[in-house]
């Protein structure tokens, strides 16, 4: 027994099915694993020994929600790295992207210029835009990274590459368009597909639409993953159209960072959860994730109505700079809007705070209730300045949360852990990007007890990898792909805050993916085995 890579020696090993963990050793060699009884392997003979004496090791997690879509094509300026390391120095060693119905594929080939304009925004620099998921794939193959990436195909993004952001149903002849160009991306290696039915353009998309698309989604054995159309006051009816969807379409249903937000719905989980366990029951695939936070992030457009963002961002900034307009968006607001989520009507400027605004730092961290009272102006009025000066993207954090819905939806046997992060350049990002997996294992692990440790550790690993097709990944066993993380259970913890978002965590020792170190003594190696995963 030798010739291993490197051998991780004496740590607990919680191998992510849920199981109860043992004392084992790990090989690696050539990018797999072996599992050996403790002592087994001799003490020489390995290129690498990792000492994991007190330390936990487990199969590297599963990030099932991200937007780090086009991080590492951004370049290797203005703070990049930070924002890529955060991800890897958290123990994630897989990051699936493409969430709430954004992607940078797939689009018509006269559409893509438009497209690269709406990325360039959304994501923060010239990230590009990619005809479908092989594009996407290749252009991600000429950027050296350190842990793997796999993309969902994103509805919004594929409605958009196909009709323009516009307020209107499609046209049976586009709705087949977008049907071939998603059929194309899961043939090629894409996760699924994804839905943000409160963001523009996906939300401009009613029920028979979206059971189309999961229909292809479908037949590929592939999952309809949905930020659901409302997370507020009309949660359930939000939850009832999604389930409807999995049914009519046959895919499998993944409701992404589950939610009942704003006063309204505060509590709602107490009904939501055994719905969805009900389904459970009589045999339904669904499953959700969360984030182990109380509060959101978003972009501040969101906060408008749809019809003020139909056209896209130039139409949106147009929309702002006329007054009248503005009184209809502040009524829109006050009174609501049919079928349209209206988070600040469910909660008030004072929660919504402003975390990334390039050309006015002075405002990030502040809320719009009170950039609105030192200005003695109307909040609306300043969330309208502030998004006319800065071409239409802020990014926000929506305070909208309270604790015991997220405990009582990370306790759900069937939720798994999705940061949700939004890594984009500059401001102050929500923290869930460094924070969440260390947070989950040392506040809901170890100092609540609301989660045991395997099972906390099956919920990022072994229970995404079976939900998006990770085969051979999220569980430590003879062959399998190497991707690990050894960290020490009496210290593991989040140090991201909302004033300082990026602070690595406490006790992640040590990360490999894809059989090399790329995190030791939780610092980066430098090492880029990552790749783009094909499903
Ligand atoms: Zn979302
Ligand atoms: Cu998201």
């Amino acid at each position: 027994m030798s010739g291993f890579d490197l051998l991780i020696r004496g740590g607990l090993l919680v191998d992510g099915t849920g199981r109860p963990g043992r004392p084992a050793d790990v090989g690696v060699a050539a990018g797999r694993l072996t599992v050996l009884a403790p002592g087994e392997a001799p003490r020489t003979g390995a290129a690498e020994v990792i000492d994991a004496r007190g330390r936990v090791v487990a199969p590297g997690f599963v990030d099932v929600h991200t937007h780090s879509d086009g991080v590492t094509l951004l370049g290797p300026s203005g703070g990049r790295s930070a924002l890529v390391r955060a991800s890897v120095l958290q123990g994630v060693t897989t990051e699936i992207c493409g969430n709430c119905g954004s992607s940078l594929f797939p689009a018509l080939p006269e559409r893509l210029p438009a497209m690269r304009a709406e990325t360039r925004i959304t994501f923060g620099g010239d990230v590009g835009a990619y005809a479908d998921f092989a594009g996407f794939a290749a252009a991600h193959a000429e950027v050296p990274r350190a842990n793997h990436l796999a993309s969902l195909v994103g509805h919004g993004t594929l409605r958009a590459g196909v009709l323009g952001p516009v307020d209107r149903p499609a046209r049976p002849d586009e709705l087949r368009t977008m049907c071939a160009l998603l059929d194309a991306s899961l043939a090629q290696g894409a996760a699924g597909l994804s839905t943000g039915l409160i963001y523009t353009p996906g939300s401009y998309a009613g029920t028979d639409e979206v059971v189309a698309l999961a229909a292809v989604a479908a037949r590929h054995g592939k999952p309809y993953v949905t930020h659901l159309r409302d997370e507020m006051s009309r949660v359930e009816e939000a939850l009832e159209e999604a389930i409807e969807i999995s049914r009519r379409s046959g895919a499998a249903l993944h409701v992404s960072h589950h939610k009942t937000a704003g006063r309204y719905a505060w509590g709602r989980t107490e009904r939501t959860l055994p719905r969805i366990a009900a389904l459970r029951a009589e045999g339904m695939d669904v499953t959700c994730d969360v984030y182990p936070y109380t509060a959101g992030s978003t972009a501040l457009a969101a906060m408008l109505p749809p019809w003020a963002n139909d056209g896209g961002l130039g139409a949106l900034t147009a929309r702002l700079g006329d007054p009248a307009q503005r009184d209809r968006m502040r009524r829109a607001i006050a009174e609501g809007v049919p079928g349209w989520e209206n988070t600040v009507g469910n909660g008030g400027w004072d929660r919504i705070s402003v975390a990334c605004a390039p050309r006015h730092p002075q405002a990030e961290g502040r809320t719009v209730a009170d950039l609105a009272a030192s200005a003695g102006a109307d909040p609306l009025d300043v969330a309208a300045d502030l998004l006319v000066a800065e071409a239409g993207e802020v990014t926000i954090i929506s305070h909208s949360m309270v604790e015991e819905d997220v405990r009582r939806v990370l306790a759900a046997p069937y939720a798994m852990i999705g940061s949700d992060g939004v890594p984009k350049p500059g401001g102050r990002p929500h923290p869930r990007w460094a924070g969440t997996f260390p947070r989950v294992l040392g506040r809901y692990v170890r100092e609540l007890g609301l989660l045991r440790l395997e099972e906390a550790v099956h919920k990022m690993t072994g229970m995404a990898a079976a939900r998006f097709g990770l085969t051979g990944r999220g569980v430590v066993g003879d062959g399998a792909h190497a991707d690990l993380v050894v960290f020490d259970p009496a210290t593991v913890a989040d140090r991201a805050t909302f004033t300082e978002p990026l602070l690595p965590p406490a006790g992640i020792d040590a990360v490999v993916a894809g059989g090399e170190v790329v995190v030791r003594g939780g610092e980066e190696t430098g090492a880029r085995p990552g790749k783009v995963l094909t499903l």
